[in-house]
C-alpha cells in the first residue's frame, strides 16, 4: 500500500522533501501540500504530480485522503500542527525543532501519551548518516572504551542577515545536541557558552563564532565550535574520545585531486549537499515505520530534551554563566 502524505510548508526543506518523496522514496505519494505562500504551494503541487493545495495547514491535516503528515513550516508553527495531527491520530514527521520552547514540547508529549501510541518523529537526520551510525557502532562495540569527551565542529560558509545569535543554539547546534545525546545514550544536563573574538565577516548583530560546552549525566564533556561565516563551505566534524582510543566521523566521500603540488578534496556547499543521503534514509525509514505501524526514529522526547538544552544555551549566553538544564523525568512511554 502506498502511504498518502500531506506536506505543510513548501520552502527550502519542504520542497526538498517533496522532491525526494516524489522521486526516491518507495511506497509514498504526496497527495496534498499547504503553505501560507499559495503560489509556492501550487508550484510544489506540480512537482509532486497531482497533489491538492490547501491554503490552511489544519485543513490539510484533516483531509481524509492524507494518511500521514510531514511538517516543514517554520519552527514556531510546529507544536500547533503536530498537536493537530495527534488529535486526528495521524503519524507526523516534524522537521526540527519539535517546538521552540520546552513548554510547548511538553504539550506534545502529553498529547502523544494520551493518544497511547507513537505518532511523532522529529527530523534529526544526522542519526541516519552512515558516518554517525558507524561512529555509534564503534563506540557500542567497546572499541575505544568508556567515552570521556566529544569534540564537535559545525561550520557554515555564511548565513543570511536574518540569522540571529540565539539561532546558533536553536537552529544549528540543536543537531549536535541531538546527535551526541544519541551517540552517548546520555542526557545533556549543563550548558556553558563562550564568545570568542568576532569574525569581521559576520553581520553586525551576530556573535560568530560561538563555543558551546556541555556536560552529560555521566560527566562526559562535549565541546562544539559553531562558526557560521567560515567562508570555505559546510564542514561538520565529530571526534569521540574514549578511555582506550578515539573515533572520528568520516569525511564525506569526494574525489581526491593531486596536481600542481597540491592535494584537494571537495567541501560540501551546505547541509542539503552534505546530508542528502541521510535525509533520504530518514524519510524512507519514517515511511516504512508508518506503514508497518512501528515508528522508531527520533521521538517527541528527543525533540523536548533537545529544545530544553537549546533554550538553556540561550539563557546561559544571555546571563553569561554555566546553567543547568531543567528536564522532567523521562516518562515510561519514551523508554
Ligand atoms: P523556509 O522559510 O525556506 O520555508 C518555510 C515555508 O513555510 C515557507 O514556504 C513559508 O511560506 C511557509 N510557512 C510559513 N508559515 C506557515 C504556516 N503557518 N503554515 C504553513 N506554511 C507556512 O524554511 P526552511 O529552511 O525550509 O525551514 C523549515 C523548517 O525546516 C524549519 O523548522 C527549519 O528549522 C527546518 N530545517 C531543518 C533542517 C534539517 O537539517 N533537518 C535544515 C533546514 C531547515
Amino acid at each position: 500500500m502506498t502511504l498518502k502524505i500531506g506536506v505543510v510548508g513548501t520552502g527550502n526543506m519542504g520542497a526538498d522533501h517533496i522532491r525526494r518523496l516524489s522521486t526516491i522514496i518507495a511506497n509514498a505519494q504526496v497527495v496534498a501540500v499547504s503553505d501560507v505562500d499559495t503560489e509556492q504551494a501550487k508550484r510544489m503541487a506540480e512537482v509532486a504530480g497531482r497533489a491538492r493545495v490547501h491554503s490552511d495547514g489544519h485543513e490539510l491535516i484533516n483531509d481524509p485522503e492524507v494518511q500521514a503528515v510531514l511538517i516543514a513550516s517554520p519552527g514556531f508553527t510546529h507544536a500547533e500542527y503536530t498537536l493537530g495531527c495527534i488529535e486526528v491520530g495521524k503519524p507526523v514527521l516534524c522537521e526540527k525543532p519539535l517546538a521552540p520552547t520546552a513548554e510547548e514540547c511538553l504539550r506534545v508529549l502529553e498529547a502523544e501519551q494520551a493518544a497511547g501510541t507513537r505518532l511523532v518523529q522529529v527530523g534529526f537526520m544526522r542519526r541516519y548518516d552512515k558516518g554517525y551510525r558507524d561512529l555509534k557502532q564503534v563506540l557500542e562495540a567497546g572499541e575505544i572504551g568508556t567515552p570521556v569527551q566529544v569534540h564537535c565542529r559545525h561550520r557554515n560558509a555564511s548565513v543570511p542577515e536574518s540569522y540571529t545569535t540565539d539561532m546558533g543554539a536553536t537552529d544549528s547546534v540543536v543537531h549536535e545536541i541531538d546527535v551526541t545525546r544519541w551517540l552517548l545514550g546520555q542526557e545533556i544536563v549543563v550548558a556553558s557558552i563562550f564568545t570568542p573574538r568576532r569574525t569581521s565577516r559576520a553581520h553586525a548583530h551576530l556573535q560568530d563564532p560561538q563555543f558551546f560546552l556541555f556536560e552529560t549525566t555521566e560527566g562526559v564533556l562535549i565541546d562544539v565550535e559553531l562558526f557560521v561565516n567560515c567562508q570555505y563551505g559546510y564542514d561538520v566534524r565529530c571526534e569521540l574520545v574514549g578511555e582506550t582510543g578515539t573515533a572520528e566521523l568520516p569525511e564525506p566521500a569526494g574525489v581526491h585531486v593531486r596536481r600542481d603540488l597540491r592535494h584537494s578534496v571537495p567541501v560540501p556547499a551546505d547541509w542539503r549537499d552534505r546530508f542528502a543521503t541521510a535525509y533520504d534514509t530518514e524519510v524512507q525509514d519514517w515511511v516504512d515505520g508508518v506503514r508497518s505501524g512501528e515508528i522508531t526514529g527520533p521521538s517527541a522526547w528527543d525533540g523536548y530534551a533537545t529544545t530544553a538544552v537549546a533554550e538553556t544555551c540561550v539563557r546561559a549566553l544571555n546571563e553569561g554563566r554555566r546553567m543547568e538544564v531543567e528536564l522532567i523525568a523521562r516518562p515510561a512511554f519514551y523508554r
